[in-house]
């Protein structure tokens, strides 16, 4: 069965718009818990655009579930991850430009880099997942470099603008968690998910953690934050 990572970092997304202290992304993480979130996710980005390192400080204090840290390959963004020891890290790719993650992270290209964020995540105790789109050569390069999970990329699939192509990009996923399964790794996935389109990516074999984020503060503004999530964490149980 499927669980539940809540990503937060669109709760601080309203704050930053005014620079203030609400609304705060920790009373969001302690609500989500109560709707019955598996996990809490947040996003620390270079830039800072939205989660703070307070943030990410207070929720390593606070959250009683999975806390997984997304961040970039930057030894920077390591440092701090090694610091702060969440959970798990979620290494993901980041460009200053973009609105959010674009892709999966080309561990193929970066495989130096990556490698060398992986073991000293790893050296630290910390569970590490990439997160990479659903194709063949990034997942054996993600199992070469030894990590415990891969995230896969789910935009393509919740992008798609008919339902042939959404049904490409589902067999695409399907293959892929097959091969991540194989090889002996946790299954996440995550990236465009809602509530209109998460069913089959939760029912696809060996689903784990979906890591949802816009769609459920999105619903959070007009029903509440513990019933965005209730709602959710029922559609992926059911
Ligand atoms: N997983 C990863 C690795 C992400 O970078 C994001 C977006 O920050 C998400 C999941 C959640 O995506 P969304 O906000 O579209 O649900």
């Amino acid at each position: 069965m499927s669980t539940l990572g809540v990503n937060i970092d669109h709760v601080a997304t309203v704050r930053q718009a005014r620079r203030t202290v609400e609304p705060d992304p920790v009373w969001a993480a302690a609500l989500a818990e109560l709707g019955g979130a598996d996990a809490i996710t947040v996003h620390l980005r270079e830039d800072r655009r939205h989660i703070q390192d307070r943030d990410l400080e207070v929720l390593r204090r606070t959250v009683q579930v999975k806390l997984n840290l997304e961040c970039a390959i930057a030894p920077s963004m390591i440092d701090i991850a090694c610091r702060v020891k969440p959970c798990q890290v979620t290494l993901v790719p980041e460009k200053r430009e973009e609105i959010t993650t674009e892709g999966g992270l080309d561990v193929v290209a970066h495989r130096a880099a990556t490698e060398e964020a992986v073991l000293r995540l790893k050296d630290a105790g910390i569970t590490v997942s990439l997160f990479i789109d659903p194709c063949p050569q990034q997942i054996d390069a993600s199992v070469d470099l030894g990590v415990a999970a891969a995230e896969l990329h789910t935009g393509c699939y919740a992008n798609a603008a008919t339902e042939a192509e959404r049904h490409n990009e589902l067999v695409k996923l399907s293959r892929a968690s097959a091969m991540v399964r194989l090889a002996g790794l946790e299954l996440n996935a995550g990236h465009g998910l809602t509530y209109r389109n998460v069913v089959p990516v939760a029912r696809l074999d060996g689903m784990g953690e979906l890591n949802i984020g816009h769609s459920i503060v999105a619903r959070a503004v007009f029903v509440g934050f513990t019933q965005a999530v209730r709602e959710m964490k029922s559609l992926i149980s059911g």
